[in-house]
């Protein structure tokens, strides 16, 4: 069977990873822009600085997109380019930007899926607290507002928030990521919760505003665990563990920020452990973290690896399995079970926001870039998600990633893109796995 013929296949990429031109058209600074530079976690010193200048290459980077067939593009709006002081002036300059690429997806076919936050939080608004600070879920919605009221004319498909484990757990409790901060319990608590207002304010605004009917969702990671066997109590033990959400870590759980989102109340066992110390929400608050959604969005790569903050299970999972150039497991059957998992749980239709993987990449004598395991990898993950295509509904598929870009803290020595970047001359080409896609697209996934 194939997937559904209204089945989106797309790619994906994010403002900071892509953009390039962190200063120019009076776009303000970012965290990533701010305290990345010389900073001992990122490879070689690498910034967003300059990157694959998608900025400048974007009617080029949208026509390669056309070649490669794809029907959509997942990208996130730098929210300092539109609002260089994070609220207040308008950059109608940074807004035009994302206007231009919006027309010109739509005159080449080309679906524009929209992420409004991925990972480059305003430094100006950093300065004042971030996300710590009870306004900043205001601020998320008057940065959505702009960005909605001048792009829902055209644009359908919203994420609210991209990874949110990762933008407060990568930047604020291990620090490995901008803004590089190792922040108390309560602190991370209070977080958490604007967070998640910001998400349900900004849902609220475009339900009621956005100049036609939208798709909302947003794209948290899953990294769920795979049963050990065929048996159904396997699965029930698998699925269990996959939602744990406690000890000092909750915040890369699932559930700490879907269950809200989708089930419109924390988890127990995170509830169990932290009680009186979590911020408490109204019941109008609770309704618009609540909010219905229309798909979930998920971005998955790998199932599972067994940790002490999510349980026990699956030690020993990743032993001697075949990794990709970041160092992750090869793990097909993720595409299987974590969508399957997702669906018991929170009962929407799934959305694949990202899977892709990383390599080091070059280009041949030939002029092409061979990356066959590459083909390998996306061949073996889209069969699994082909098998899951008959249980449950699915919304579509994008890529990570587009193309080349800043791999955050392994700068550019990790290549995910479809299109191969050459960041000293910016001269573009698609690799093998570009074209592979292409025809998976054609067929509809008919050959997986
Ligand atoms: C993020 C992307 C990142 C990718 C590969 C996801 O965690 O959303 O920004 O590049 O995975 O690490």
């Amino acid at each position: 069977m194939a997937f559904s013929k209204d089945f989106i296949w797309g790619a994906a990429a994010a403002a900071y990873q892509v953009e390039g031109a962190w200063n120019e058209d009076g776009k303000g600074p970012n965290i990533w822009d701010v305290t990345a530079k010389y900073n001992e976690h990122i490879k070689h010193s690498e910034t967003g600085e300059v990157s694959a200048d998608h900025y400048h290459h974007m009617k080029e980077d949208v026509a390669l997109m056309k070649e490669m067939g794809l029907k959509a593009y997942r990208f996130s709006i730098s929210w300092t380019r539109v609002l260089p002081e994070g609220i207040g002036k308008v950059n109608e300059k940074g807004l035009q930007f994302y206007s231009d690429l919006v027309d010109e997806l739509l005159a080449n076919g080309i679906e524009p899926l929209v992420t409004i936050y991925h990972w480059d939080y305003p430094y100006a608004l950093e300065q004042i607290g971030g996300w710590r600070n009870k306004a900043s879920s205001d601020w998320f919605l008057e940065y959505t507002k702009v960005i909605v009221d001048a792009l829902s004319d055209r644009v359908k498909y919203w994420m609210t928030l991209n990874e949110p484990q990762c933008a407060l757990g990568c930047g604020y409790l291990v620090g490995a990521f901008a803004p590089f901060q190792k922040c108390s319990t309560p602190e991370l608590l209070e977080m958490g919760a604007n967070m998640l207002l910001a998400h349900g304010k900004a849902v609220k605004y475009i339900r009621e505003n956005a100049k036609q009917e939208s798709k909302i969702s947003m794209a948290p990671y899953a990294d769920c665990y795979a049963p050990e066997d065929d048996s159904p109590e396997a699965f029930e033990k698998a699925y269990k563990e996959s939602f744990v959400s406690k000890g000092d870590q909750f915040l890369f759980s699932m559930s700490y920020w879907s269950d809200p989102i989708y089930l419109g109340h924390y988890p127990e066992d995170f509830m169990a452990q932290f009680g009186d110390m979590v911020p408490k929400f109204t019941d109008e608050e609770w309704a618009m973290i609540s909010a219905p959604l229309d798909f979930y969005g998920v971005n998955i790569y790998r199932v599972g690896s067994g940790n002490a903050s999510r349980g026990e299970y699956g030690r020993d999972w990743y032993q001697g399995r075949p990794h990709t150039g970041i160092g992750w497991a090869v793990t097909p059957e993720a595409l299987y079970w974590a969508p399957k998992m997702l669906y018991k749980r929170y009962g929407l239709p799934v959305m694949i926001t990202e899977n892709g993987m990383s390599e080091h990449d070059w280009v041949s004598l030939d002029g092409k870039v061979h990356d066959t395991y590459r083909i390998d990898f996306t061949h073996r993950y889209l069969r699994e998600l082909k098998r899951v295509s008959e249980e449950i509904p699915l919304v579509g598929y994008m890529h990570w990633s587009v193309m080349d870009n800043y791999e955050w803290a392994d700068g550019y020595d990790e290549r995910f893109g479809l299109i191969y970047v050459d960041y000293q001359t910016q001269k573009r080409t698609i690799k093998d796995s570009g074209y592979w896609y292409k025809s998976v697209l054609e067929s509809n996934g008919s050959e997986l």
